[in-house]
């Protein structure tokens, strides 16, 4: 099982630069299964959701090459995927769906489970489908959609991320104009459309509630560099926030973090945008209230890094989860560190200034992971992180290393085993 000591460390200081986003490479290489010409993605991160999902490619039919930092996608003939087992140890495997039903009018999946966050349906990705023609059926955890698809008016209940991307992937290949609306407008959203309208789809609104898709015949190869994951870069903000660091992130894109840079820059942080990046001076001081919501709202996925942040600074901070219904699991180990929170349901009360102490603790999943490694950098004494899935690796590259280039005392104690999610 992975393991990590974190040390009390010093005010971080120096320059990292940031990886390409998990969540926009999913979609984009699940997108490569829409066209028999080859896909280059470059600087794709290492990580084991990317590794995950460059094996469905295969497992579906595709020919894929690793080299580097680049991935090579030809998908000649696309299958139903063959490793079962393999869909079902990430979610964004559902991400295929929607590609697979255009290309092939239909396809079987074993359907993802639920995950430690949340239930996590798929039902709006499946409902969405339907509307644009397709017959859904489920049985014995599998779904099998089919039928030629057509463009419709598609409302969403929720802006979920992925059920945009899978109907804005499906929509390219539909016959006629698709209209999505109440969809998702996360800036992984906007990346998705810039690739398929590179690969000759044509989409407008992305980035906005209301996206038009006009179905053409049949899209081509395309070459593309996703973009920074604003998630990493939110993450190693916060770290410099709580050591009163002086750091620069080389390659952060601002524009992706208003929320984030709003309640860091209320709280004292000093955050700069320059050419190169984003830069950060000082500490978190002042409590804050977060609520977490879609993009452009607070994202959920920063919550428990920020909480981190919160509980050091003087007073009462008040978070509200919105998105996910069981996404307080660092609470039970921030606390066992000597942190002050309390849950009731949807909010987290954060009595901060609490001094932590390094523990044994263990991460329940991939966002709790990158907080309690946070924790151990301002706790006294040693912090070990056990990640009995590899949570970490699934979503950050090196953060520990990327940490220790800032100054910070991490190391990983061992490899290990992953999965889930
Ligand atoms: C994506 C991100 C994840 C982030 C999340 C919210 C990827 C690979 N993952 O996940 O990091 O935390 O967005 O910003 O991009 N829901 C339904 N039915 C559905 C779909 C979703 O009820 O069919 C619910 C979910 O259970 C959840 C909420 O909608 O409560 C948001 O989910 P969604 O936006 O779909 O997140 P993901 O795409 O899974």
């Amino acid at each position: 099982m992975p393991q990590y000591r974190i040390c009390h460390s010093p005010r971080l200081t120096g320059e990292v630069r940031i990886s390409t986003a998990k969540n926009a490479v999913l979609p984009i290489l699940a997108a490569a299964l829409l066209t028999q010409e080859e896909v280059i993605i470059h600087q794709t991160p290492a990580l084991t959701d990317v590794r995950h999902m460059l094996d469905i490619l295969r497992s579906c039919g595709a020919e894929v090459e690793a080299e580097e930092t680049d991935a090579r996608v030809r998908c000649l003939a696309a299958g139903d995927p063959e490793d079962h087992a393999l869909l079902r140890t990430m979610r964004a495997s559902v991400l295929i769906l929607g590609p697979l039903a255009a290309r092939k009018g239909e396809c079987s999946l074993t359907m993802p489970g639920g995950c430690a966050i949340g239930q996590r349906p798929i039902d709006l990705h499946l409902k969405g489908l339907q509307k644009l023609g397709a017959k859904v059926e489920q049985e014995g955890g599998t779904v099998r959609v089919s039928g030629a698809l057509k463009g419709a008016n598609v409302y969403l209940d929720f802006p979920s991320v992925g059920a945009t991307e899978n109907l804005m992937m499906a929509a390219t290949l539909a016959k006629g104009v698709t209209r999505i609306e109440n969809a998702a407008k996360e800036p992984e959203i906007v990346d998705l459309c810039h690739f398929l309208t590179m690969m000759g789809a044509r989409i407008a609104g992305a980035g906005t509630a209301n996206i038009i898709i006009e179905g053409v015949e049949r899209l081509h190869g395309a070459e593309y560099t996703p973009i920074p994951d604003r998630i990493e870069a939110g993450t190693l903000a916060c770290a410099a926030a709580l050591t009163e660091g002086g750091v620069l992130l080389e390659r952060a894109r601002t524009d992706h973090m208003r929320a984030l840079l709003f309640k860091l820059s209320e709280s004292g942080v000093i955050c700069q945008e320059d050419e190169r990046g984003l830069r950060l001076r000082g500490k978190a001081r002042h409590p804050m209230e977060v609520r977490t919501l879609s993009y452009p709202g607070f994202p959920t996925d920063m919550q428990a890094p920020l909480m981190v942040v919160a509980a050091q600074t003087h007073g009462l901070s008040v978070f509200l989860e919105t998105i996910f219904e069981n996404r307080y699991m660092h609470v039970v180990e921030l606390n066992r560190m000597g942190a002050q929170i309390r849950v009731e349901g949807q909010l987290a009360l954060i009595q901060g200034g609490r001094a932590l102490t390094g523990a044994h603790v263990s991460a329940t999943d991939l966002r709790a992971a990158a907080a309690l490694m946070l924790a151990g950098l301002v706790a006294q004494g040693e912090t070990i992180l056990s990640d009995p899935v590899g949570h970490l690796m699934r979503g950050y590259e090196g953060l520990e290393d990327k940490l220790r280039l800032l100054g910070a005392e991490t190391e990983k104690l061992s490899e290990g085993a992953m999965n889930q999610e």
